[in-house]
This record gives structure tokens, C-alpha cells and sequence, in this order.
């Protein structure tokens, strides 16, 4: 048998006669081990002094993702402590099993797991870690893998596993509606036309309603404004927002968050043909607003907008936040580490931090003022997508966002395309990371939900 002793740096392990443990620290990624006179194997995994729960999560994960084959006959996790940080244990060590390669012939072989804790700490982090692989694999399934359609699928069959309501608005019904920007965007895929999904979780106790809003582009091309070669399959990822926004009424149902959400997950392509918009059209939207489209790649805002005015006319909510892969240029000010925060509301920028902080999905505030709405006036219509010159895109962005929410007084943008998709031991390529669902989970707990 293998075990796996998960050791903070404030860990004794004084019950553990080994000379092999002699030196060991428990620092975060060192590991010790040794075999007994039954041949049962003994790791011990560092986790330090973590920093945040992601740490844990990651380091957990990494471990038994690289020591697969040598844990090929199944792990036994024990626990000497870190009550804090169990669900954090059992999440990482679910995620282990993710594999980016679904689509290979020959497939990985995991380890089985098992654990000696409390079903609720367990049951905590296995909701957690099979709500972010479904979303890591939408996030990692190929253009071709997941139309809209396709993705409005999965967030419907999600919904029926977990427990939440979702209703998919096919592009008829998206006509009916109004909505004019996410159509506008969708001109350039006819086989593949757009959808609107509205994810419902209510809770008989809550007395709060959050409206949650994910971007959600199954691949963005740039349209006729063509992004260039380098990389653009990564932009099969533009559909993180999305994700996060699903994810998170997974976790939320499982959990029974005593909070009511409403999700709105606008989703298309973002592609080329004869019918597809082009630059300096000029389009209407769900709020009636006319936005002159000067780029055929700042779609993700166009769609947003159609999703931010509707579920503002049609919900009323207390908080709402959208999440979206919005700009190369939060990755320009942030790296990968953090997502880009615009919001007026300073309490409610506040609590996101301080998810963030705790959580390590970290969110950094950008400017908010409205100094830089004068970048989107155009001669032309009642806005434009882009403003004239590629400085201060982040906040351009979230910007043009905020003129679609009718001045709702608790709304927060959260750029994650810096966060939703990086480098990670799954392989060379970049690959989904789920980023979104911990931190609203702990924003709307942090809130008694
Ligand atoms: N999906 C992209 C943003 C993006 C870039 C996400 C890199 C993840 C990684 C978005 O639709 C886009 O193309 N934004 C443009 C906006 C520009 C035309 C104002 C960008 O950031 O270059
Ligand atoms: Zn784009
Ligand atoms: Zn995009």
C-alpha cells in the first residue's frame, strides 16, 4: 500500500521512528519517503506555511499527477493535522486524475484514492475538484469539440446532475430578444450560430440574489479583424468566464449555498465569413444603445453587453459580477498571477480582494474612473468597441461593460485572461485552470451564504 502524509511546517512527525525523516521540514513541495518492513510505501509531502488555499490545492495535485505510475496501485492520504486545509488536500488529490490528453487513443492510468477524514471535509473538496474538471475540460476541448451549441449543452446536462435550472435561448430566440451584439458577433459562424443560457440556483433561505456573467467565446479568431497565427489555438480558452460562471452554480448547489444566483452565459464563435460583421459597422444591442464596431475582436464586450443589459432588465440582484477573457492587455499589466478587477464599488472590490487573498485566486483592482469612458465616444453611434489607441485596454474594457449594467450599484468585471488558461504540469501546452469558481465561492461564503 502507499500512503501519503500531507506535512505543514508545524507538523510532528515525532511518531514516525525513521531516520529517513531525519532533515525533513515539511516545505512546501519537499518530500520524504520510505518503506516499511511490510513493503507499504511512506511519502510525506511538504505543504510549508501556505501562503493560500491554492497552494495546497496545487502542490497536492502536482505530486500525485508526477508520482502517478510509482502510485499505481492506490493511495491512502493520512492526515497529522491542518484541519483548515483538508478539503484543500482532498481537492488537489481529485484533481490529480485531470488529463488534457482525453483525445488520445491511449489514456493515463490514475491511481485510485482514498482517505482517512471526515466525510464532510471529503465530500467539500470532491464537489470543488469535479465542478473545476468539468470546467478544465470544456476549457481544454477543441473549437471544433464544443459549438455553442455543444457548450450550452453541457451547462444544461450540469445543471441537471448538480441541481440548478437552465434555460438555453437558441438563436431564434436570441432574434426575439433583441439581442443584437451577441448576433452580431455569431454573423460570422452560420453553422454554428450563438445561444444565451441563463443558469438558475435558488436557495428557500437566502435573502441575497447575485447575478454571475461569463463570457463565452468557444473560439475566437478575431473575425475579420484576424487575430494573428501565433498561438490562436489557445483562443479555443475563450470560454472561461463561461466556465467559471457554470462551475460556480456546481459548486454553489452541492454545497447548498443559502444564496440565489442567476447566471448569464452568452456563447458563440468569433470566426469569418461573407455574413460576418466587419470594422466600423455599426450594431444595436439588447439595451437599445448603437456600438460602432471598430474591432471585430473586441467581441467578448459586445456579447457581454447584450448579457449584462438583459439580466439587469429581467433580475433584480444585489451584487453582479461578470467574468470574462476579455483583454490581452490585463495580461500586459498583471501576468498570470492575477485577474484584473473594475469595479466602482468599493466594498465589493474589497471582499473579491480579500477571496482572492485567501483563496489564491487572485484579483488586482484597476482604475474605475470615468475619465476613461471618453475613449469609447463615437462620432457615429452611441459607443465603440474599441477605443483609438491599445493603452489602458483592461479598464477601456471594463469600461464600455459598465455602460450596459443600467448603474446597477454593486457590479464588479473581472478580467481573467491572464488566469483562465496557463502553463501547468499537465503538459507543454497551456491548459485550463478553472480560475473563478474558488474565489466566488468564498466571495458569496464570505457574504453567509
Ligand atoms: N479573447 C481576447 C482576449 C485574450 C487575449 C484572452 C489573450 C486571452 C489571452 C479578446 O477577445 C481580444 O481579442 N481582445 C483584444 C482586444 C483588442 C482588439 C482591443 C486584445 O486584447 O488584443
Ligand atoms: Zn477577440
Ligand atoms: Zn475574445
Amino acid at each position: 500500500m502507499n500512503y501519503l502524509y500531507p506535512v505543514f511546517n508545524t507538523t510532528s512527525l515525532s511518531s514516525f521512528d525513521s531516520p529517513y525523516l531525519e532533515g525533513f521540514k515539511g516545505k512546501t513541495g519537499e518530500v520524504a519517503f520510505f518503506i516499511d518492513g511490510e513493503a507499504n510505501r511512506h511519502y510525506f509531502l511538504g505543504l510549508g506555511d501556505p501562503k493560500h488555499h491554492l497552494e495546497v490545492i496545487q502542490t497536492v495535485r502536482s505530486f500525485i499527477f508526477k508520482q502517478k505510475e510509482n502510485l499505481s496501485t492506490g493511495v491512502k492520504i493520512k492526515f497529522l493535522g491542518g484541519q483548515e486545509y483538508l478539503s484543500d488536500i482532498v481537492q488537489g488529490a481529485y484533481l490529480s486524475d485531470y488529463s488534457i490528453g482525453y483525445l488520445k487513443g491511449e489514456q493515463l492510468e490514475f491511481p485510485s484514492i482514498d482517505f482517512e477524514a471526515d466525510a464532510s471535509d471529503v465530500e467539500r473538496g470532491q464537489h470543488f475538484a469535479r465542478a473545476i474538471k468539468r470546467i478544465m475540460r470544456w476549457g481544454d476541448a477543441p473549437g471544433n469539440h464544443k459549438t455553442p451549441q455543444k457548450l450550452a449543452e453541457w451547462i444544461k446536462a450540469s445543471g441537471e446532475e448538480n441541481g440548478f435550472q437552465v434555460e438555453v435561448f437558441d438563436k431564434a430566440a436570441c432574434e426575439n430578444l433583441g439581442m443584437h451584439a451577441l448576433l452580431g458577433v455569431g454573423r460570422g459562424s452560420r453553422e454554428n450560430p450563438p445561444v444565451f443560457c441563463v443558469l438558475k440556483y435558488t436557495h428557500p433561505e437566502a435573502t441575497k440574489t447575485v447575478g454571475l456573467v461569463g463570457k463565452g467565446v468557444t473560439f475566437d479568431t478575431g473575425g475579420v479583424s484576424l487575430k494573428p497565427g501565433d498561438n490562436m489555438n489557445y483562443m479555443k480558452s475563450d470560454m472561461g468566464g463561461a466556465a467559471a460562471v457554470a462551475g460556480t452554480l456546481e459548486v454553489a448547489a452541492r454545497l447548498g449555498l443559502k444564496i440565489n444566483l442567476i447566471g448569464a452565459i452568452p456563447i458563440t464563435e468569433n470566426c469569418i465569413d461573407s455574413y460576418a460583421i466587419k470594422p466600423g459597422d455599426v450594431i444595436s444591442s439588447y439595451s437599445g444603445k448603437t456600438i460602432e464596431v471598430i474591432n471585430t475582436d473586441a467581441e467578448g464586450r459586445l456579447i457581454l453587453a447584450d448579457a449584462l443589459s438583459y439580466i439587469t432588465d429581467k433580475y433584480h440582484t444585489d451584487v453582479l459580477i461578470d467574468l470574462a477573457t476579455l483583454t490581452g492587455n490585463a495580461i500586459m499589466a498583471l501576468g498570470y498571477k492575477a485577474a484584473a478587477l473594475i469595479s466602482p464599488n468599493d466594498e465589493l472590490a474589497q471582499s473579491l480582494f480579500h477571496a482572492g487573498l485567501k483563496t489564491g485566486e487572485k484579483v488586482w483592482r484597476m482604475p474605475h474612473w470615468d475619465e476613461y469612458k471618453d475613449a469609447l465616444k463615437s462620432d457615429i453611434a452611441d459607443l465603440k468597441n474599441l477605443a483609438g489607441s491599445p493603452i489602458g485596454g483592461a479598464i477601456n474594457a471594463g469600461k464600455f461593460l459598465q455602460e450596459f449594467i443600467r448603474e446597477h450599484q454593486a457590479w464588479a468585471h473581472l478580467d481573467i485572461a491572464g488566469t483562465a488558461f496557463m502553463d501547468s504540469e499537465f503538459g507543454s501546452m497551456k491548459s485550463a485552470t478553472g480560475f473563478g469558481v474558488r474565489l466566488l465561492v468564498e466571495y458569496l461564503e464570505s457574504q453567509g451564504a
